[in-house]
């Protein structure tokens, strides 16, 4: 068993019967779902599922997991999703997989917020990952532009085809390759403001409990009430 299929599998546990479970996005969180759908299917476990990703919501139906939308909830008692990078103070950079948009929203209107990482994502500072920023295609060049200047090392990010990578809600996804987030606060702060900018992959202080991948078993971190 892989690290991502071990913390996929450990976090399915922590969902009870009648949960409405946020479903994360990506290879580790593709692991949690499978097994949520073990789960409906052999112990008649009954929860709502809220998928972050067109992706998510086609797997979750096809293991026969109920799906609503956000707007289709009161909230969300749990999401359980992937991570990028998580820093010693517990921020992270999440997008990798483009699914930053939907999967900051749903994380948003949870109760609590469970990461799935393998040991790899766990950094000191973020940045070495580069840091999705989802914009509107229209003027993106010009955002682009300006993330230039401002010396973020921008690059749009494209298909094998060449052409941009479009989100859920077809935007584009600019990678900021920074190496290093000294001031995690001030440039989410500076990427709201941009106009365009629809979301950043920074997801600061949004989360209550990490479960890291080791080789000797996963190890479980409650990082806030
Ligand atoms: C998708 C994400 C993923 O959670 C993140 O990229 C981690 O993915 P993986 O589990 O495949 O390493 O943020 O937008």
């Amino acid at each position: 068993m892989n690290l991502k299929e071990m913390v996929g599998i450990e976090a399915a546990g922590y969902v009870k019967d009648g949960m409405v479970v946020g479903l994360g996005t990506g290879s580790t969180a593709y692991y949690m779902i499978e097994e949520l759908g073990r789960r409906v299917k052999e112990e008649q476990l009954s929860i709502i599922g809220v998928p972050t990703s067109f992706a998510s919501k086609k797997q979750a139906e096809s293991l026969g997991i109920p799906v609503r939308t956000i707007d289709e909830v009161d909230v969300v008692d749990l999401t359980i999703d992937g991570a990028d990078e998580i820093s010693s103070d517990y921020h992270g950079i999440k997008g990798g997989g483009a699914a930053l948009l939907f999967e900051k929203i749903v994380a948003t209107y949870s109760k609590k917020v469970l990461w799935i990482v393998d040991e790899s994502k766990m950094v000191d500072t973020l940045g070495a990952f580069p840091l999705p920023v989802e914009v509107i295609p229209y003027g993106s060049q010009q955002v682009f532009n300006l993330f230039e200047k401002k010396g973020y090392q921008p690059k749009l990010r494209t298909a094998e085809d060449g052409t941009p990578v479009k989100t859920d809600c077809h935007n584009y996804i600019i990678d900021l390759h920074l190496q290093s987030i000294t001031d995690p606060e001030a440039l989410a702060a500076d990427l709201d403001s941009t106009v365009g900018v629809v979301e950043h992959g920074l997801f600061l202080d949004m989360v209550h409990t990490i479960i890291v991948g080791q080789p000797d078993g996963p190890a479980a971190s409650h990082v806030r009430e």
